[in-house]
């Protein structure tokens, strides 16, 4: 592997969501924020170029992508996921959430059926909720200290009239990466039962430990896709994501959902940055990719070691483990405040990925190991008069 000389960087006093508004949000002091999805490595040095260069030029008119952005992210599908796609199948959006909502508002009405894996990342609630949609929900089952699927409920709920599925693959906030075997199965009962998918595959090129991520668009063409460089090379705040579907009907609804809502395109930054990402990110990526690994390995040796009431869920992909602290036999308000009161630390708190998240917490360990131990440091002590 090339080393590219990953940076960790101080990012108080930059407008940072997880650094700068964490205490705030958390109501607390001192805290070390471990919540939000991003990371704290300086991205690949050829974004930060392309983005000075563009910088560089005065005059920030509006922008289209040139064709050798989508001829970047044609070949970055060919060449990570195996994925064979043309560049009419891909749309650029502001945003993963903002494309399920659209899709949601393309192809469902109020009160249609719209089904969800809890726990599962937050949004996906409030996308269906405030869209006046119904929510139903196929909760995964926790087997083997990995989340799995239950596909007689999945069936079940199908039959039982779903339009739409939102899948979350890999999952946030488990880690889990879908075998093919359970993607097949996925793509063939929506087959089966003609619901449409949408399948966040935001945490698809970062999958651990040589877990291989299976794009559902592969085995199922009645599907949108929705991938982004975001989390990949840790550019979430340049906001810009994508949107690929076979299907020129699905695109052609999907894209005038856009138009109704005033969407046009992306920001002038966004273009360059994505495009550097995907023709260059590569060797950056594979030395992230390590570093979240060992520092996942830190996460469970610490709390197997230290912490037996506690279980780790994992992460076969990204940069978020799931811990199971209800073996400490504390309510979610408890823990919450014993973290932040005590252990000065900020956590996703599990019940905001849905009711069986409660008891749980999300900790983001895309950062130095450095941090990773103090992280961990400071969860013992929110919990070490009990030991
Ligand atoms: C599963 C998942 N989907 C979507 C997002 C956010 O996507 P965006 O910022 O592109 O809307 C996140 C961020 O954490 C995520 O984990």
């Amino acid at each position: 592997m090339v080393k590219t000389n990953i940076n960790f960087i101080e990012r108080r006093g930059t407008g940072s969501l997880k650094w700068d508004h964490a205490d705030v949000l958390f109501n607390g002091e001192g805290l070390l924020p471990m919540w939000v999805a991003d990371m704290d490595l300086g991205v690949p040095h050829q974004v930060q170029e392309a983005l000075i260069n563009r910088v560089n030029h005065p005059i920030f008119g509006y922008a289209r992508p040139h064709d050798s952005l989508y001829d970047a992210v044609v070949n970055w599908m060919k060449d990570k996921h195996d994925w064979t796609i043309q560049k009419e199948q891909v749309f650029f959006s502001s945003g993963v959430v903002p494309s399920i909502a659209a899709a949601i508002l393309a192809f469902t009405e109020p009160g249609d059926k719209v089904m969800i894996q809890s726990p599962v990342y937050a949004p996906f609630y409030s996308c269906i909720n405030e869209n006046s949609r119904t929510l139903v929900d196929n909760p995964l089952l926790i087997k083997n200290n990995r989340l799995e699927i239950d596909f007689e409920d999945f069936e079940n709920k199908l039959k039982d009239g779903v339009k739409l599925f939102i899948l979350c693959s890999p999952h946030n906030p488990g880690g889990m990466v879908w075998s093919k075997a359970d993607i097949t199965r996925m793509a063939e009962l929506c087959k089966a039962y003609n619901v449409l998918i949408i399948s966040d595959e935001i945490h698809a090129d970062l999958g651990l430990y040589g877990h291989e991520h299976t794009p559902i668009a592969k085995m199922n063409p009645n599907s949108i896709t929705l991938m982004a460089p975001s989390k990949t090379f840790n550019i979430a705040g340049l906001q810009a994501s994508l949107v690929i579907t076979e299907s020129p009907e699905i695109m052609k609804k999907l894209t005038g959902q856009f138009l109704k809502q005033g969407f046009y395109g992306l920001n002038v930054l966004a273009y360059p940055a994505m495009e550097a990402a995907y023709t260059y990110g590569i060797d950056w990526l594979n030395e992230t990719i390590s570093i979240i690994e060992s520092n996942a390995e830190l996460v469970t040796s610490f709390i197997n070691d230290k912490l037996p009431a506690v279980n780790v869920i994992k992460p076969e992909a990204s940069f978020l483990v799931w811990i199971d602290l209800r073996g400490l036999g504390y309510t979610e308000g408890e823990i919450t405040k014993r973290l932040i009161q005590k252990g000065k630390l900020a956590l996703e708190p599990g019940s905001k990925f849905g009711k069986a998240g409660s008891g749980f917490v999300r900790m983001n360990i895309g950062c130095s190991p450095e941090t990773v131990k103090e992280g961990l440091n400071r969860l013992y002590n929110s919990f070490s008069d009990l030991i």
